[in-house]
């Protein structure tokens, strides 16, 4: 009878629950998040302070952060099951992490914790006036190495995943991780902000890269943004998909698809592929948006060509009153991607959908307080 009524309410509970959420539930939605987190605290004041002054803050928060607590915080807001596997210190601020994120539904089962030593964190100072947001980063002690992950834990970790993110920090921990979802057959999908020791061997097993706007170029030392992702495609033919975010211009992907050779098509140049999907964009709207070319064989002239499409997404238009803070807005995106990836989205859903879960971040301080919830409704258009 007490059994009954237990499961009565349990399953009462579910119902409610599923009813809640505007996000269709992945048919996996387990994922696995290494690298960085970090306790933020976030000063916002009017103007970025001059050298040897003294100021106040006008506003002050501590939270959680670091690129994989964010973006494993944003995936479990809309849904999905994320496990983090990183490394903090057993004092207060890695205690208060760890609770941060197990309240938020991310699976921390699987971090290290260092008896002794410190947590890592951030000072992030925000500009109120120009929205920018500095950040001084402190790295945890003592650091991670691979003879922390031990394989029980690492296969646990990665049992039932159906993609890994990595947001290439920790490197030589990473390629571990790496190269058991790889021998798995896991999907992985790295974060590129910019070029670091060991990056190369991470993008080499990547099915997704989601790279901030210098990476690129950085990367390929090309002259454009368009014919720097044919270049990448080009070097890392694994590669299903190559996104470079802009902030508040939005975000370019190039998709790599199978070239079946069965009909003649025609090439196009990347460059002027990409000035003519800017045109067609619709300025007359502030929700985010997304232009795809036709299926063809993209060209940089010089580098080769791409059997792919080119997409542009726009950004959300916020109004200068609601922008807060920017922080964590590539977090989000990476969250929201991740999300996609495992509902089966296709390109032209998560481009706007990832441009819109970011841009909830910025009318908020701070990188995880503005982020959705799958319960939210104004999210159920973006996957109908
Ligand atoms: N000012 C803005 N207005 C609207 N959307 C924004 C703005 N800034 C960022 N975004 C959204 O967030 C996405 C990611 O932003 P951005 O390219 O700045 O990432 P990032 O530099 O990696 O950020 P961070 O390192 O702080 O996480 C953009 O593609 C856009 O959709
Ligand atoms: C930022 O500046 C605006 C306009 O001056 C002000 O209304 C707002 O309260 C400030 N926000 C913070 C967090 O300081
Ligand atoms: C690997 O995964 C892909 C999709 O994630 C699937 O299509 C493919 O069949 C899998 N291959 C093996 C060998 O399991």
């Amino acid at each position: 009878m007490i059994d009954m009524i237990a499961n009565f309410s349990l399953a009462q509970e579910q119902n409610l629950m599923s009813s809640e959420s505007v996000l269709p539930l992945p048919e996996n939605p387990i994922i696995v998040g290494f690298g960085g987190v970090g306790v933020d605290f976030l000063a916002v004041v009017r103007s970025f302070p001059i050298p040897d002054t003294k100021m106040r803050t006008t506003e002050f928060k501590v939270q959680g952060g670091g690129n994989t607590g964010n973006a494993m915080t944003c995936a479990a807001r809309l849904g999905l099951k994320p496990r983090i596997v990183s490394k903090v210190s057993n004092d207060a601020p890695g205690k208060a992490m760890l609770d941060e994120l197990e309240a938020e539904g991310v699976d921390t089962s699987f971090f290290v914790v260092s008896k002794e030593g410190t947590s890592p964190f951030s000072y992030i100072i925000v500009d109120n006036q120009t929205k920018t947001r500095t950040c001084i980063f402190t790295a945890g002690d003592p650091p991670m190495v691979p003879q922390d992950l031990t394989q029980a834990n690492l296969l646990s970790a990665l049992d039932g995943a159906r993609v890994v993110y990595f947001d290439a920090r920790m490197t030589d921990s990473a390629l571990v991780i790496a190269q058991e979802a790889f021998r798995q057959n896991i999907s992985i999908l790295i974060d590129a902000e910019r070029p670091r020791e060991g990056l190369n061997e991470l993008l080499s097993l990547a099915d997704y890269a989601v790279c901030s706007e210098k990476f690129p170029q950085a990367w390929t030392e090309e002259s454009s943004i368009p014919r720097a992702l044919v270049s990448i495609i080009l070097r890392l033919p694994r590669l299903k998909f190559a996104i470079v975010t802009l902030g508040k211009d939005g975000c370019i992907m190039l998709e790599n698809c199978v070239n079946d050779e069965s009909s003649h098509i025609e090439e196009m140049d990347v460059e002027s592929c990409l000035t003519s999907l800017k045109k067609r964009g619709d300025d007359s709207t502030a929700m985010p948006t997304c232009i795809a070319s036709p299926v063809t064989k993209l060209r940089a002239e010089g580098i080769g060509s791409v059997f792919g499409r080119l997409y542009f997404g726009t950004s959300e238009k916020i109004p200068p009153s609601e922008l807060i803070d920017t922080t964590g807005a590539g977090d989000a995106f990476v969250g929201a991607v991740l999300y996609a990836i495992c509902a089966n989205l296709s390109p032209e859903k998560m481009l706007p959908f990832a441009s819109y879960v970011a841009a909830s971040n910025c009318r908020a301080l701070g990188a995880r307080s503005g982020l959705p919830h799958c319960t939210d409704p104004s999210l159920a258009s973006f996957t109908e």
